[in-house]
């Protein structure tokens, strides 16, 4: 595989660059709530810009339907980018064609999924696009591949053009890809894996790809109710996936999944609603869980507290709204505070740890990719990266 080092030792002065990016940043309307992935993005565009390369960055934001949609504009993220790299970053439009830069500048590229040719099934509609984006850069350009959140999806400004100019691994793609083979490895033992997030559907394909290969598997957030149902306890009003309950009676044979045992449950989804912890077997009719317990944080705390290697997805309630934030507050200072080798998986886990303003260097990794991890640790080949390998 080629690398961002390698591109800057063939040198790439006045040369253009095309950078696929993860700009995919929550928003609340203009205001990004969390700029992680934005700053994750920095060193390889620096380095670029340092060198003196024309650097266009192509990302996307939020799932457009096809169009351009003025609240899925990256206009707040290049607004972002140009505070934290104190030069100016201009929006550009494809349709523009290249743009007239000098040596140095970095310009980003409106949401490439305004083009529906981004996220196309069919090979010639991206490829159509990916010879646009490569013409942004012609005709000496290079492509550097550095959106890791994204590697998992097969979509013009990912894959396809990285056939049509050399094509180069950055940094963060190289980083994260390094750690996440440490835990597909041989991950030293115990192997503790914590998965949070709403719906157990989501999550089926990595439970049983880890099952296997990890000593537990502590279940909490929206999706542990599913559980708890498979073993007869009644959940009220809480997230529940009916039709996959005989799958998770199944997978609670495995001896390995630890479930809470004890749910903070409100009357309604909201941060005023009225709240009590309850033991998981007297969940009220009518309420809703929206967090873990103190006795399961401790639970979980006891198994990370001996665990090696742990990996993190996905938050143990809704921890957005005060209330219902102490499990996954809990939970991720048992990590911090567990010796073993840490990584946090996934957009919403990663901006949890920022916004519970817990320390981020308590982690060995927190990784940018959230789909994206999950699905290397499910061993699926990532199309972003094999790309590159070829
Ligand atoms: C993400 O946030 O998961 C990545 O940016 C990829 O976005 P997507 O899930 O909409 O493809
Ligand atoms: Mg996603």
């Amino acid at each position: 595989m080629n690398t961002l080092d390698d591109l800057l030792a063939e040198g790439v002065r006045d040369r253009g660059v095309l950078v696929r990016v993860d700009l995919n940043v929550p928003l609340d309307g203009e205001r990004i709530t969390d700029d992680g992935r934005i700053r994750a993005a920095l060193p390889t565009i620096q380095a670029l810009s340092e060198a003196g390369a024309r650097v266009v960055l192509t990302a996307h934001l939020g799932r457009p339907k096809g169009g351009p949609e003025p609240k899925y504009s990256l206009a707040p993220v290049a607004a972002r980018l140009s505070e934290l790299l104190s030069a100016p970053v201009r929006v550009v439009q494809l349709a523009d064609g290249p743009p007239h830069m000098s040596p140095g500048q970095v310009v980003l590229v409106e949401n490439i999924r305004f083009d529906p040719r981004e996220t196309s099934k069919d090979e010639a509609e991206r490829g159509a696009l990916a010879d646009e984006l490569a013409a942004l850069v012609a005709p000496d350009g290079a492509f550097v591949s550095d959106g890791f959140g994204v590697v998992h999806r097969k979509q013009a400004s990912v894959y396809d053009v990285a056939k049509r100019l050399p094509a180069y691994a950055g940094g963060l793609v190289l980083s994260e890809v390094e750690v996440l083979r440490r835990l597909t490895g041989s991950p030293e033992r115990p192997y503790a894996v914590v998965l949070g997030g709403s719906k157990v559907s989501d999550k089926l394909a990595v439970i049983d790809a880890l099952l296997p290969r990890v000593d537990a598997l502590l279940v909490g957030g929206g999706m542990c109710f599913t559980f708890l149902a498979a073993q007869g306890y009644g959940v009220g009003k809480s997230l529940l996936e009916t039709d996959q309950i005989g799958t998770c009676r199944t997978l609670l044979e495995s001896g390995k999944i630890v479930l809470p045992t004890d749910v903070v449950v409100a009357d309604a989804f909201a941060a005023d609603a009225a709240t009590q912890t309850v033991a998981v077997d007297a969940i009220p009719d009518g309420w809703l869980g929206l967090d873990i317990g103190p006795d399961s944080v401790a639970a979980f705390a006891e198994v990370l507290g001996r665990a090696k290697t742990v990996f993190w997805n996905g938050p143990m309630g809704v921890f957005e709204m005060a209330p219902f934030a102490e499990g996954t507050r809990g939970v991720a200072q048992a990590i911090i505070d567990a010796a073993a080798f840490s990584v946090v998986g996934g957009g919403d886990s990663a901006a949890a740890v920022r916004a519970l303003g817990l320390a981020e260097d308590g982690f060995s990794h927190i990784s940018t990719g959230g789909g994206a991890s999950l699905e290397f640790l499910e061993g699926k080949d990532l199309p972003g990266v094999a790309i590159l390998e070829s």
